[in-house]
């Protein structure tokens, strides 16, 4: 609140509205593949500091008054602590994700079966490869869609199909920045921040087109991956390591509440990454 106040900028009161998400408690966490650039097997891992990151992320989502609901952790799965690339769901439909790599494929499955059980009726099972909110992130009635790594181009018409909203396509280029999230923050239904460099002109052009105040992340803030950020509205739940975008955030009037994810880091994914929101 001290934010919006004490703000330069005059900036509207940001409400937050009750959140409802699905973890994965990294029970199996480990670094023993090389999918992405952040990877390094022989880095050690912390796992024990792993799980007490994630409890307390999950103790600050439950303290911002959020739901949280878990996916029971998978032997040989070391990834399924990212459950943001499971699945996407809008409207209480469930598109679930086809994953690009053999190592995280099973992951799938056990998506759609916690879905299911939780009694949401259309669970999809995919024909192309998407990541799930990886690469779909919704922002108000759109959903931007990323592509170039991960999720397959044409699973962007199938995701608009199966969740009836438009679909806006975007092209990643860095291979640091291979999912949508680590380089697209939403902060409310109309709010980004995010990393032009991460993205081809064009789509540099769309986002600067839709989103002429987007909140422009500095490369050293996606470097920490600053931008895999989850917000509810009002707060913007973030890596602890990107003070500066946290403090651009704040100066729109938004609350930032770092969180430290060391450990998950070391996989290639921060908070966002580890958060699956369930849109009833
Ligand atoms: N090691 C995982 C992978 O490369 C990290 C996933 C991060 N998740 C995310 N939503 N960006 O697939």
């Amino acid at each position: 609140m001290t934010s919006v106040l004490t703000s330069p900028n005059r900036v509207a009161e940001r409400v937050a509205t009750r959140r409802h998400y699905l973890m994965c408690r990294p029970e199996y966490f480990a670094v023993e593949y090389v999918i992405n650039p952040w990877m390094h097997p022989d880095v050690p891992v912390d796992r024990d500091l792993a799980i007490r990151q994630w409890e307390s992320l999950r103790a600050t989502y439950l303290r911002l008054g959020h739901r949280v609901d878990l996916l029971d952790p998978v032997p040989g799965l070391p990834d399924m602590v990212y459950t943001a690339n499971g699945a996407t769901v809008v409207g209480g439909t469930v598109l679930g994700a086809r994953f690009r790599h053999a190592e995280r494929a099973g992951e799938a499955a056990a998506h759609r079966a916690w879905f299911t059980a939780a009694g949401f009726s259309r669970v999809v099972e995919p024909r192309f490869v998407n990541e799930g909110e990886g690469d779909l992130l919704v922002v108000g009635d759109v959903v931007l869609a990323g592509t170039g790594f991960r999720t397959d181009p044409r699973a962007h018409d199938e995701a608009a199909a199966v969740l009836g909203r438009t679909l806006v396509p975007l092209e990643l280029v860095d291979p640091r920045y291979y999912h949508l999230d680590t380089a697209v923050a939403v902060l409310d239904d109309t709010t980004i921040a995010w990393l032009p460099e991460a993205f081809t002109p064009a789509s540099q052009q769309v986002l600067r087109s839709r989103f002429p105040d987007a909140v422009v992340a500095s490369p050293d803030d996606a470097a920490v991956l600053g931008l895999n950020a989850v917000g509810d509205g009002r707060h913007v739940v973030l890596p602890a390591q990107a003070p500066a975008l946290a403090a651009a955030i704040a100066d729109r009037g938004f609350v930032p509440v770092p969180v430290d994810v060391s450990e998950l880091l070391k996989g290639g994914g921060g908070p966002k990454c580890a958060t699956l929101e369930v849109r009833t």
